[in-house]
């Protein structure tokens, strides 16, 4: 199927008191794309997010993933999500957590044990398998994040910035590994801060207070922004709506 839209949201509206989070926002994403969401603090990714994962009902506009509109719980098994304030349980060990999220997915055992090991030398865990979480640093905590959103294989993942405190090692065998998923028809969806992150991704949108200020390719964004490096670009971006708003 050419370039099935994975994620497609139309005029999404989301408040909080009288502050928008969302103001008006419209996105799509093709199948097999890695997607980066750029913003300053504050910008609206988190929301995006759980609004797209249905955790959050919109005030207006509607979302639909995988052709289902959101919310939905039969995309559930298809869908992985990684919160920023991710969820892990401090008291199991990291192999008793990806046990733990298995069995919600309705994973049989011995697929996630395959699955786990997998994952957990992605993430370089392996020799922690038996460690209890509660007892780990916070970035190998967040490792362990990564892993339960990916256990079951989904076709479409939202990952909430899950490099942060992550070091540059790592953060690069993580974004290899996403390069790969995509690569092999996953779509993705990676909040993040930092440029050469944004970099590595097909198609880069920036938010700015609830909106969607650009999106394109990372080449598209220096060409619209007249500057040689996403950084620039980014501060160019947030100072051009400032100056409007
Ligand atoms: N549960 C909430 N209640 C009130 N305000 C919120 C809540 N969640 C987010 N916000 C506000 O919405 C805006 C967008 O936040 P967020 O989506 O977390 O941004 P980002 O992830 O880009 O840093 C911010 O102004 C934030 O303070
Ligand atoms: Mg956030």
């Amino acid at each position: 199927m050419a370039e099935e839209q994975v994620v497609r949201a139309e005029g999404l509206r989301k408040l909080f008191g009288k502050h928008a989070a969302l103001d008006g926002l419209s996105l799509s994403v093709p199948q097999g794309q890695l997607y980066g969401l750029a913003g300053p603090n504050g910008a609206g990714k988190t929301t995006l997010i759980r609004t797209l994962c249905g955790l959050l009902r919109p005030d207006e506009g509607t979302a639909y993933l995988l052709g289902w509109r959101m919310p939905n719980t039969r995309v559930r098994s298809q869908l992985g999500y990684m919160p920023q304030d991710f969820a892990v349980y401090d008291d199991l060990s990291v192999m008793q957590n990806l046990e733990f999220f298995g069995e919600l997915y309705g994973l049989r055992r011995a697929h996630v044990l395959g699955r786990a090991n997998e994952l957990l030398d992605l993430v370089q865990l392996s020799d922690r398998k038996r460690q209890r979480v509660g007892t780990l640093s916070g970035g190998m905590r967040r490792r362990v994040s990564l892993a339960i959103s990916l256990l079951h294989k989904p076709r479409l993942a939202f990952l909430d910035e899950p490099t942060a405190g992550v070091d540059p090692k790592l953060r690069r065998s993580f974004w290899d590994y996403f390069s790969a998923l995509a690569e092999q028809g996953v779509t993705l969806v990676v909040t993040t801060h930092l440029v050469d992150e944004a970099q590595r991704c097909h198609i880069v949108g920036f938010l700015m207070a609830g909106r969607l200020l650009t999106q394109g390719t990372p080449s598209d964004i220096l060409a619209q922004t007249r500057t040689t490096n996403l950084d620039d670009a980014f501060i160019a971006l947030q100072e051009r709506n400032q100056v409007r708003s």
